[in-house]
């Protein structure tokens, strides 16, 4: 107890000076496998055209299957001619291909279920190819459909996999020559085994090519710090490179602090000196600018260019590294360095972002879609203290007039940190604390972390220990220890499908639907949960986590799973909650650690954070790679996690805050009391106003995030996404577009009163709040915009119809019948349209076309406006809208029914030529006023366009109806 007590001393404490402690993460010339990865690269580019994979095909063993949609092939290295390898090409019905080698009879088993973690189903094959050998490779290429410009070759001797469209190659698999799935085997084997190309390798690269150095250093053991990793099953690592020859940007492979558009990390300008690593640790007071890894990975990657865009999904779970570098301003390289696991790679032929994204998301799911309550306002901190605490903060928020949506648990609710038991000394009375919230719509988020402590009175230990349902230690025989919150404690082992049902039972509300076993009393169906350090953090282990050679179910290493370990919890923890309602409630949960296919169960935060203006700036970059990532339900702790801001930092925090995702404050157990009524005036204002902000703008969020859901397409789009051709705009990560109407450029700069702002199309973009008008251009341009500190640079583009909610609630749920209020912002020809989704923001009924869906639109002909409110379900059943299967949809459904009688409130037209002659709805006219100004027909920067308010037109928001503007 007493090392414990120090250690958490030490945590707690020594953050004083607020920068991460690099030197406990390695780095890739402390990783074994990173550093000969690396060094094969290097012996690559030395030898130059000399240098040649020894991997090949055996054209004889080519099989295609029956179907023809995929093909098999034995592999062989040169170098180790005794050992085989499978190859396996398979294309789905979207044009994706899929690349699988494996070892066959190897000495051990590679780990080959990343895929069937993050896979919710088996994609569907493809029925178009045409195949074609001959004597040196394979190729095929679609018959028909949006891919038949696009081909792919296998070529035999070496071994390469490229993706063509037009005849160019856009992704290369081993172009040049540095794959290497290093093969089990036992310390006497030869490193080399000897043939001719083997020899023509080792003379061409003057060495011992495929080892580091003469002596097998960091093979069958490997030290760091303190720790040593025992490798039982020896070295195994997989190195492979997959380069974009006509790709000038990368984007993707999250979570790491950095630009969007990532920077190189090899050659002779190299931005940075390690590769990105994707091992998910606890890195907390991370440096806002690092390839370091953080707490989640997302092995996709986006490689874009103005005529196109492809990706790579390469599904692999165990710590890996990846170099990035472009040998021309027009082409890119990558090289991928993993510990374990079998080669999986996932080829997306796009053509534009938006088809990667949609390829990606058919892949590893979409993001869920959220209860809506959970897009309003998280309060958190570490921690509140009591019941009363929490009634105090959710009485001062009310009294201040701030809207609120969930206050939230940090660990110290568990007595002495065992998760789901209440410390009644401080929580005498939780079940009446949440009703309390309940009372207003509000929910409670309380942590639940994956550490059990072991100790007999902490009943979910016991009954995990008793089912076997925890991590093992090295030799697999006792529980794995470690130190964590909770002291001496085991961890979880979700792989373990026997822990599942389990996991559900501990959930159930009273009464529980099975009766035996123990399950979370005083818990009701407002309370949701939060899963942090889950990587899993472990205070006393390498890395801050587990020791690699710790062991899950299955018998498989940690280290094979690593990666993948934190999104099982959080993702069991998402369907437990689920499981307690009948018919289920959408829970939220927030995790952590995270893979792909995380954003199917919830959302996540960038962990702990400064407060500083540079982690306000880099946590928007992380928000938007995330959303590549395919995970949109994503924020920072607003204010930073460590550190006392100041009240102007403190605002600004807020301001991004409201334009992310999730949308939540939260600080370190050390930090000042910071909610936003503790503020004066004129700061407590700005944030107040912030916060209703985000309120009012909901229906937009909830449609991005519906779109989100439905398509894969991000909830915040980049730069490149949403302008894909426009190559000025492929850098920009510091502004964005909320769905496709909103573009906001939060300032993250100390005592500015002005920012720019890049617009990259020849469009017209409103000012939100004051109607200013600016119009972009084709290449892009930059203006300057007013941005004192109680404005937020916020645009409405041109073309887009805008709907909001503007009366002043205290929750989301008091809004559900509140009147809408529709910005119309017309384009440089007049027109409009703009979408809207909404449902009872609960349940999933909405899978049975329980929901409303509009689409609105300003049609110009001549000088007179139509303004429409129309209706898809009129549209034929089964066709697809935004990606969206209709079929189940029907107008009349309950949802639509329950709200006939939400109206419209307000139509504001924002670019009129000039006043109305009339403004009518069935050939009545309307109550409406007018405010000269600039219309459409001209190109402003900086003056007002002209306003036309309808004032409270009584029109149904889930109806048809067309108000007609006559100039
Ligand atoms: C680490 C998390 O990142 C932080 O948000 C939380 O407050 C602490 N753990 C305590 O639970």
């Amino acid at each position: 107890m007493r090392g414990w007590s120090l250690y958490a001393f030490l945590f707690l404490f020594s953050s004083v000076g607020f920068a991460v402690k690099s030197q406990d993460f390695k780095t890739c010339s402390q990783s074994g496998f990173c550093r000969r990865g690396r060094a094969l690269a290097e012996r690559a580019k030395d030898a130059g055209d000399a240098w040649k994979s020894p991997y090949s095909v055996d054209p004889s063993s080519l099989t295609v299957s029956p179907d023809r949609a995929s093909f098999m092939a034995a592999v062989e290295s040169s170098l180790y001619p005794s050992i085989k390898f499978s190859l396996e090409l398979r294309v789905h019905d979207d044009g994706v291909v899929r690349v699988r080698m494996d070892e066959v009879d190897g000495l051990h088993k590679r780990y080959d279920e990343t895929a069937s973690w993050v896979l919710p189903k088996e994609p569907t094959i493809s029925r178009d190819l045409l195949w074609t050998a001959n004597n040196t490779a394979i190729s095929l290429g679609y018959s028909r459909g949006k891919h038949d410009d696009v081909d792919v070759v296998v070529t035999y001797n070496p071994l390469t996999i490229v993706m063509s469209k037009n005849g160019k190659p856009q992704i290369m698999i081993n172009g040049r020559g540095l794959l290497h799935m290093e093969h089990y085997r036992s310390k006497d084997t030869p490193a080399v085994e000897g043939s001719d190309n083997a020899q023509a390798v080792l003379d061409t690269a003057g060495s011992r090519a495929w080892f580091e150095g003469d002596k097998e250093e960091d093979f069958w053991e490997e030290k760091f710090k303190s720790w040593t990793d025992k490798k039982p099953k020896g070295p195994e690592s997989l190195s492979l490179d997959i380069d974009f020859p006509e790709s000038q940007r990368l984007y993707g492979i999250p979570q790491h602090a950095t630009r969007l558009d990532l920077p190189t990390t090899t050659g002779e300008e190299a931005v940075y000196s390690d590769p990105y690593r994707l091992y998910n640790a606890d890195v907390f007071e991370y440096s806002a600018s690092s390839p370091m890894s953080l707490y989640g990975s997302i092995p996709v990657l986006y490689a874009h260019h103005y005529d196109g865009t492809v990706g790579v999904f390469n599904a692999i779970g165990s710590e890996t590294w990846i170099d990035v570098y472009h040998p021309s301003p027009r082409s890119s390289q990558t090289h991928w360095i993993s510990e374990s696991g079998i080669l999986d790679v996932f080829l997306l032929p796009g053509p534009n972002p938006e088809d990667v994204l949609a390829q990606y998301g058919r892949l590893a799911g979409t993001q869920s879609l959220p209860p809506l309550w959970s897009l309003g306002y998280h309060q958190c901190r570490w921690n509140y203290v009591s019941s009363d605490d929490i009634r105090a903060v959710q009485s001062r928020f009310d009294a201040e007039d701030i809207p609120l949506d969930v206050l939230w648990l940090d660990i110290e609710y568990a007595e002495e940190h065992k998760y789901f038991m209440w410390d009644h000394k401080t929580f005498p009375d939780p079940v009446d604390m949440v009703n309390d919230l309940s009372a207003y719509g509000r929910k409670l988020v309380a942590i639940i972390d994956p550490h059990l402590k072991r100790t007999d009175d902490f009943p979910v230990y016991k009954e995990a220990q008793e089912k076997g349902v925890l991590v093992k230690s090295k030799n697999g025989e006792s529980d794995y220890e470690g130190w964590c919150w909770s002291g001496s404690s085991s961890w979880l082992d979700m792989f373990n499908p026997k822990s599942w049902e389990w996991w559900r039972r501990l959930f159930a509300i009273d009464p529980p639907k099975q009766p035996e076993g123990w399950h979370w009393t005083q818990s009701t169906k407002d309370i949701h949960v939060w899963n942090d350090m889950n990587e899993p953090s472990i205070f006393n282990g390498p890395e801050i986590t587990m020791e690699k050679d710790a062991v899950h179910y299955g018998g498989w290493e940690h280290r094979d799973v690593h990666n993948i370990n934190g999104m099982l919890f959080a993702n069991q923890t998402f369907k437990a909650l689920e499981a307690r309602m009948s018919p289920p409630e959408r829970p939220f949960v927030l995790t952590r650690s995270f893979f792909a296919g995380s954003q199917r169960f919830g959302a996540m935060w960038t962990g702990d954070n400064l407060g500083t203006w540079e982690h306000m700036a880099v946590g928007i970059k992380m928000v938007l790679a995330n959303g590549l990532g395919g995970f949109s339900f994503a924020g920072s702790d607003v204010g930073g996690f460590f550190g006392n801001p100041e009240p102007e930092m403190l605002v600004r925090w807020y301001q991004v805050g409201a334009f992310m995702p999730f949308f939540r404050a939260h600080a370190h157990i050390d930090t000042k009391r910071r909610e936003p009524y503790l503020l004066d005036d004129p700061y407590k204002s700005i944030i107040r106003d912030t916060i209703r902000l985000r309120y009012a703008m909901l229906p937009v969020w909830y449609t991005a995030f519906w779109k989100a859901s439905a398509t894969g397409m991000p909830v915040l789009r980049p730069q490149f996404v949403m302008f894909p051709g426009e190559k000025n705009g492929f850098g920009i990560d510091d502004q964005f577009y909320v769905g496709d109407s909103i573009l906001v450029k939060p300032v993250t700069e100390e005592g500015a009163d002005e920012t720019q702002v890049y617009l990259g199309e020849d469009e017209h973009y409103y000012d939100y709040f004051t109607y200013t008008m600016y119009r972009g251009a084709h290449e892009g341009r930059l203006i300057t915009v007013p941005a004192a500190l109680d404005q937020i640079p916020v645009f409405i583009r041109g073309g887009t119809i805008v709907p909001t909610r503007e009366r002043h609630r205290r929750s989301v749920s008091l809004t559900k019948r509140d009147p809408f209020t529709l910005r119309v912002a017309l384009d440089h020809q007049g027109h409009a349209n703009g979408t809207l989704y909404l449902d009872d923001g609960d349940s999933y009924d909405y899978h049975e076309g329980g929901f409303i869906w509009r689409e609105f639109a300003a049609k110009r002909v001549k000088t007179t406006i139509t303004l429409s409110n129309n209706d898809h379900g009129a549209r034929k059943p089964g066709e697809a809208v935004a990606g969206v299967d209709f079929q189940t949809y029907s107008p009349g459904n309950e949802f639509a029914q329950s709200a006939a009688n939400v109206r419209v409130e307000k139509v504001v037209v924002l670019g009129l030529t000039g006043k109305p002659v009339s403004v009518t709805l069935g050939g009545v006219e309307l109550a409406w006023e007018y405010t000269p100004g600039y219309g459409w027909l001209e190109r402003q920067d900086g003056g007002k366009a002209s306003v036309l308010t309808i004032k409270d037109p009584k029109v149904p928001i889930a109806k048809y109806w067309e108000i007609v503007i006559t100039l």
